[in-house]
């Protein structure tokens, strides 16, 4: 198979950018993902499933607290993919500037995005470096008016259209970054044990 003939395939696949919270023994947290679907067909009754890379400090957060929420940004929310995406929860309080409130589920809901989905996690497959988390959606809204002339709701950030406008430095580092976990995922990602699980490196969250 020649894997780069498929590449728009799998790149139509990832979702609109969320920016996922968690909360466990009171420190909250955010990364971004966009492996993310629709995983119910009862419109009362939604889920979602979520995929969380488990070098991530989400990865035992969203593993102990089993809950997570889902915050679609908005066009305009460019800046938060890096300061969200491009660092990691042990290093830095990425939600110290950022207004939220708690949410049903326990999680940071961020005041300023495009809507949300606070979610409690019913199950989890093990993907090997990853962890796939299915979980019903217990809140969510969509927020802001649909503005402009036409009236019409502007569509939330998807990864294709970001990636257009991001600075060359910052995709240069998200390049950096992404290639050093494509290493770590090499070697994880046929481990796949038959229950989800956290491995001794992650056992503090
Ligand atoms: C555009 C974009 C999409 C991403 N998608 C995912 C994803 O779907 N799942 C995931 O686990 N990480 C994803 N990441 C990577 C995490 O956001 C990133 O590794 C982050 O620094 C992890 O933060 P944490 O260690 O505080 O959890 C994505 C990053 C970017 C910039």
């Amino acid at each position: 198979m020649e894997y780069r003939r498929i590449a728009p395939i799998m790149g139509n696949l990832w979702s609109p950018i969320a920016a996922v919270t968690s909360r466990w023994q009171e420190r909250s947290n955010v990364q971004i993902a966009v492996a993310i679907s629709a995983a119910s067909i009862v419109p009362e009754k939604p889920r979602v499933i979520l995929q969380i890379y488990k070098t991530n400090h989400s990865h035992g957060m969203i593993y102990n607290s089993g809950a997570f929420a889902l915050n679609f940004l908005r066009l305009d929310q460019l800046d938060l993919i890096k300061s969200f995406g491009f660092v990691s929860g042990r290093d830095q309080e990425k939600l110290k500037d950022v207004s939220f409130r708690l949410g049903e589920a326990g999680n940071p809901l961020l005041l300023e995005c495009w809507g949300y989905l606070d979610c409690r996690v019913v199950n989890a497959m093990d993907g090997g470096d990853m962890t796939c988390f299915l979980a019903d959606v217990v809140d969510g809204d969509i927020l802001g008016d649909a503005s402009g002339d036409t009236g019409v709701r502007e569509p939330p950030l998807w990864w294709r259209e970001a990636r257009r406008r991001l600075p060359a430095e910052w995709m240069e580092e998200w390049d950096r970054k992404i290639a050093g976990e494509i290493e770590v995922s090499k070697s994880l990602m046929n481990e796949i044990g038959p229950t989800p699980g956290l491995t001794p490196w992650m056992k503090d969250g």
